[in-house]
């Protein structure tokens, strides 16, 4: 394949253009560095120099966009540019439609006219369980059918992002240009590479393992847990945590096995709900360390319990989690850490 990361500097784009090139295809990485890095970049283009090459430009510039996928005749888009705080949507919403939304229909457009008006091949989108909201009784774990009832604008944005794409891969069909498109819905992503090369490093960071993890090395006084009276079995949000790369090898499954005119989406998650406490209980394992946590009231915009049911991925892509030790997500992110105190600067 030859393949445009949109997002390609952030971190789970910098994994997901680290498995492609390992894997043989060839990869442009286009970020606009507003929260991506350019270290990881450099990484990958001194190890692949002949089949990687980094584009510094945002995906709402359809110029760059447009001469990235013509100039190294790309077929395949995995779209993962994007701002994605579910707290900082609720404070900056118009902001967050700006991205994901303006900017990423711009993107579109250009993908479409690119290679002679024929357009790229095959799309994989990086949606996000933030759509389904507070999932009604019974649909917990979640499986893909469950009502999408987005309690933030983030998670808004990527569910009306979903349905622009359908419209886009309708068109294609009709127009006989059938476009492989594939959603996949990722629960929480966690960790690091597992070779040692490539980390999680956000500015902010509010994430809750590096937040946890940080607080354990003594990089921030303490942390807090984010709401104790929710509907769970100790009081805080339940969640899942998958493992980045088998998050990216679920990409590498959608591109190889979604056929040209399906539109199809997956959930990506490990089936298995972790609550803010059991997080907290792993970094401490993990570490050795502990650390100061104090209680505070409900984040703006959480969902109370978010875990998938793997059941359509696990059947249609073959796809199931190396990773589903929650200690082992955690340990690492911590040796990501333990090499880069103060990330890709260090
Ligand atoms: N949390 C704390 N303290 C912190 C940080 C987080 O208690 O310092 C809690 C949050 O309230 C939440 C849980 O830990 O209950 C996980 O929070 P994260 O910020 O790590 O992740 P989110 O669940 O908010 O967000 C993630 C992805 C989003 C995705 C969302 C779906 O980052 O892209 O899951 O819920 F949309």
């Amino acid at each position: 394949m030859r393949v445009l990361v949109t997002g390609g500097a952030g971190y789970i784009g910098s994994h997901a253009c680290q498995r492609l090139l390992r894997d043989g295809h060839t990869v442009v990485a286009l970020d606009s560095l507003y929260r991506g890095h350019r270290e990881p970049m450099d990484l990958l283009a001194a190890q692949f120099p002949e089949r990687f090459s980094f584009v510094h430009a945002d995906i709402g510039d359809a110029q760059a966009v447009r001469s990235a996928v013509d100039g190294a005749d790309l077929d395949t888009v995995m779209h993962f540019g994007a701002v994605a705080y579910v707290g900082e949507s609720v404070e900056d919403p118009i902001w967050y439609y700006r991205n994901n939304i303006g900017s990423a229909v711009t993107m579109l457009g250009a993908l479409d006219q690119a290679r002679d008006g024929r357009g790229v091949d095959r799309i994989i989108f990086s949606s996000s369980c933030a759509t389904y909201g507070d999932p009604p009784e019974g649909m917990i774990p979640v499986p893909e059918t469950c009502p999408q009832h987005p309690t933030s604008p983030y998670g808004r944005t990527k569910l009306h992002f979903e349905h622009i794409l359908l419209d886009y891969a309708e068109m294609r069909a009709r127009a006989g240009r059938p476009l492989a498109l594939t959603m996949l819905r990722y629960f929480n992503v966690a960790g690091c590479d597992r070779s040692g090369l490539l980390g999680e490093d956000h500015t902010p960071e509010t994430h809750l393992i590096p937040v946890a993890i940080q607080a354990a090395r003594g990089k921030r006084p303490g942390m807090s847990i984010f709401g104790t009276d929710y509907p769970t079995p100790d009081g805080t949000c339940v969640r899942d945590y998958v493992h980045v790369e088998d998050l990216i090898d679920a990409h590498v499954r959608a591109a190889e096995r979604v056929p040209p005119g399906a539109r199809e989406a997956f959930n990506v998650g490990i089936g298995e709900g972790y609550s803010v406490r059991q997080i907290l209980d792993s970094v401490r394992r993990v570490t050795g360390r502990d650390f100061e946590v104090t209680e505070s009231g409900r984040r703006a915009g959480d969902a109370i319990a978010l875990y998938n049911d793997p059941s359509k991925i696990r059947r249609e892509l073959g796809w199931s989690p190396e990773v589903t030790d929650i200690d082992e997500v955690v340990s690492t992110a911590w040796s990501w850490f333990e090499k880069h105190p103060d990330g890709y600067k260090s």
